[in-house]
């Protein structure tokens, strides 16, 4: 059994091993360091040569533990040449489709467990809250119910039957917890956050994942009410070990054991800071060498007994024994080819992107005919920009010059896909550029000799681009404008504090709208920006997030009317940067709740998305109106495809409690149900949900069902008028 061999092993560990056994190091460092001297448990940011050459030097230590292989393949196999990359996750949840998402995950676990990776840090489960965040694109959106149900299904994905199948890996449910909650936006700012806000929003997934199995949880990096997230004890002992029975394992963020020495200075030295935080009950540190040092210090001063190492030691060696990695290392597997990019999982890319598009707007262009000789003016910057389609954490984060060991030919950029529909005549003007990278004066390097991010320089709009732009689209029979975000703003610490776009792309929007051709603008943008005025012309309006591989055919498909769109946001829309935050669920009753001058709606909502056709929702009919906190709401609607092509519609529950004993959302998503209806079909929808889950979190930080009035919303978005409600009351 594990559990023995777990105990013999680690009663013939060294002090020194048990401590290394913690680490995880960065594998592009000195490797024979990591492993010979300082006994390394698990190593990222791997290639397979490095991945062969360590597991030789393992080989040649005295136990011979295998070693940890983890990677941040968070929307497919990112690292990898060839391999496939997905829709970001916060495109993926444009879908609402958790058996979707599930089968992204496995086809990921497929490619990733065949180069000889056991681990992904993914799915990530902050929940977005200030657009301006560098990381929103990594979320699956702002509501915690649609979120749990996603990752959910990506941690059955990833870790498949059992660690014992050779194709499972470790799932990571990132980043534990509160870490999105910035500052004006700025990535890991102290989050002003307090313990029953957590509860309501924050942790609901995490639990869940938690109690369903995800193997491991990382932390974020922010300091939380003054205490760094990697030592907070009530979050890391009492909810998440305590309260959850959590027994999988716990690894840090990058360097968190060294941040608070150098960054937070909440510690005076390494010791210190290695004690705190195995004390803490963290089973893995990621990325702090000087650890190793640290805790060796740490025992022998007296901070930390001997045996402070073993919990955290076995629950990393019960990982190593399940996935049989004593019995086959599972190195990177000279078959790789046959899965790794495979014709299968292009496939399966294809219609996950299409699943991910948003038609926000249209009044009546889309879809083009296409079987008819069409003249099309293409610009924008992102049209032929392969890299941004992909979006970050595709080949490091948004690492410069990864498209060199990438086939160009395995994406479908939005120009190549709109150049795929044989009877369109498409033009292409670049229109705008976007940014400059100038090197930083300060110097090519930080003086920890880590590389100096170049400095952004937006461009101004170039006059003669935007003539050429506006000649093309006068001669057009439609116009397409591909706008948004360049990797340089995306991603771990590039949060952004304007959302508009910019460069030239507001002043190209402006002129091509003005002369009057039907212009299509579609936003390849990795979160929710903010769009000129003029767009308010334009004859439709697509959200792409970064589509993936096959986002241009996705969007050609969409744009053609091969396939319907069904996309849904996972996340609203601002009108200005300003008007922080957006999410639907705020808390209601707020005096003054709007701006002098600016309305607080969004300019698109939570769960909006428009079909080719039109949907009408009927009354929503109780089953029963007065029930018990042990019963389930049993709902039903009528759905009809009015207009003239088929459609699947997302019909969307929301729960509002009249009154409540503490200040609470006016509604909440609890569940949904994705139907297809055929033009002029009524289908009756049937939406169960358990009283129990009818919940607040009240003054005392408990989560309680509060008997009395509440009122059931069924509809195609979280906008309040688009809902129909039928009350119900709970009693005693
Ligand atoms: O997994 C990531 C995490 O999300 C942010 N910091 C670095 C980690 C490893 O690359």
């Amino acid at each position: 059994p594990i559990d023995e061999r777990v105990d013999d092993l680690l009663r013939r560990m060294t002090v020194e091993e048990k401590i290394g056994q913690m680490l995880q190091l960065d594998a592009r460092d000195d490797l024979d360091d990591h492993v010979l001297r300082r006994h390394v448990g698990s190593i990222l940011h791997t290639s397979p040569e490095r991945i062969v050459r360590a597991n030789e030097l393992t080989d040649q230590t005295r136990l011979r533990i295998p070693l940890l292989v983890g990677e941040d393949c968070i929307h497919g196999h990112s690292f990898w040449p060839g391999a496939t990359i997905f829709p970001t996750q916060l495109g993926m949840a444009a879908s609402w489709d958790a058996d979707l998402v599930e089968r992204v995950a496995r086809a990921t676990a497929v490619e990733v467990s065949a180069t000889g990776i056991h681990w992904t840090f993914s799915p990530v489960l902050c929940i977005a809250r200030d657009l301006r965040w560098g990381r929103v694109d990594e979320t699956f959106g702002e509501d915690p119910v649609l979120i749990g149900e996603l990752a959910s299904a990506m941690v059955r994905g990833y870790q498949g039957d059992g660690l014992d199948d050779s194709t499972a890996i470790l799932a990571t449910a990132k980043h534990f917890a509160g870490y999105s909650e910035t500052q004006g936006g700025r990535d890991a700012s102290e989050a002003d956050i307090s313990r029953r806000k957590l509860r309501s929003w924050f942790l609901p997934p995490f639990e869940r994942v938690a109690r369903e199995g995800c193997r491991t949880f990382m932390l974020g990096y922010q300091t939380m009410d003054g205490v760094p997230i990697t030592t907070n004890d009530w979050l890391l002992s009492d909810v998440l070990r305590g309260e959850w029975a959590y027994t999988g394992t716990l690894i840090t963020d990058w360097d968190n054991i060294g941040r608070m020495v150098w960054e937070q200075r909440v510690q005076p030295d390494y010791a210190h800071a290695a004690a705190a935080a195995v004390l803490a009950g963290n089973d893995m540190v990621m990325t702090t060498p000087r650890f190793f040092e640290g805790a060796l210090e740490a025992v022998r001063i007296g901070l930390l007994a001997e045996d402070a190492f073993d919990a955290a030691v076995a629950r990393i060696l019960t990982l190593k024994f399940e996935l049989g990695l004593f019995e086959n290392p599972r190195l990177p597997a000279d078959e790789r080819d046959g899965v790794v990019g495979s014709a299968e999982h292009a496939a399966l890319n294809l219609e996950v992107a299409q699943r991910s598009l948003v038609l926000l707007e249209n009044d009546g262009v889309l879809p083009l005919a296409a079987d008819r000789r069409l003249r099309l003016a293409v610009s924008g910057p992102l049209a032929d920009d392969a890299q941004t389609q992909l979006g970050d954490w595709a080949g490091g984060s948004g690492q410069a010059g990864w498209l060199d060991g990438q086939p160009r030919d395995m994406i479908t950029t939005v120009l190549d896909g709109l150049r795929g529909v044989d009877a369109w005549d498409v033009r292409y003007t670049r229109g705008a550029d976007i940014l400059t990278l100038e090197p930083d004066p300060a110097g090519p390097t930080f003086p920890d000799g880590q590389p100096r991010p170049p400095l952004l320089q937006p461009c101004v709009p170039d006059a003669d681009l935007i003539a050429d732009a506006v000649a093309e689209a006068q001669a057009a029979d439609v116009a397409v404008v591909v706008v948004g975000d360049r990797i340089e703003l995306v991603g771990e610490g590039r949060s952004t504090a304007t959302l508009e776009l910019i460069g030239g792309q507001n002043a190209l929007l402006d002129a091509v709208i003005a002369t009057g051709t039907p212009v299509v603008v579609v936003l390849l943008a990795s979160k929710p920006l903010v769009l000129p005025s003029s767009v308010s012309s334009a004859a439709a309006v697509i959200w792409a997030a970064n589509p993936g591989m096959q986002g241009g055919r996705a969007l050609a498909d969409l744009v053609s009317g091969a396939i319907e769109p069904t996309g849904r946001l996972p996340i609203s829309f601002a009108r200005h940067a300003g008007q922080q935050p957006t999410y639907y669920n705020q808390i209601r009753g707020q005096h003054g709740d709007r701006y002098a001058d600016l309305t607080q709606a969004p300019a698109w909502a939570f769960g909006e998305g428009l079909s080719y056709t039109t949907v009408e929702y009927g009354d929503v009919r109780l089953v029963h109106t007065e029930l018990s906190e042990d019963d389930t709401i049993v709902a039903e609607v009528d759905v009809t495809n009015t207009g003239s092509r088929p459609t699947r519609e997302t019909v969307q529950m929301y729960v509002r409690d009249e009154v409540t004993s503490a200040s609470w959302a006016d509604r909440e998503l609890k569940t949904y149900r994705q139907v297809d209806v055929d033009p002029g079909e009524t289908v009756t929808v049937r939406l169960e949900l358990p009283v129990a889950e009818c919940t607040i979190v009240d003054a005392r930080e408990r989560r309680v069902v509060e008997p009395g009035e509440f009122t059931l919303l069924v509809g195609p978005s979280s906008r309040i008028e688009e809902l129909r409600a039928a009350a119900f009351t709970v009693v005693r």
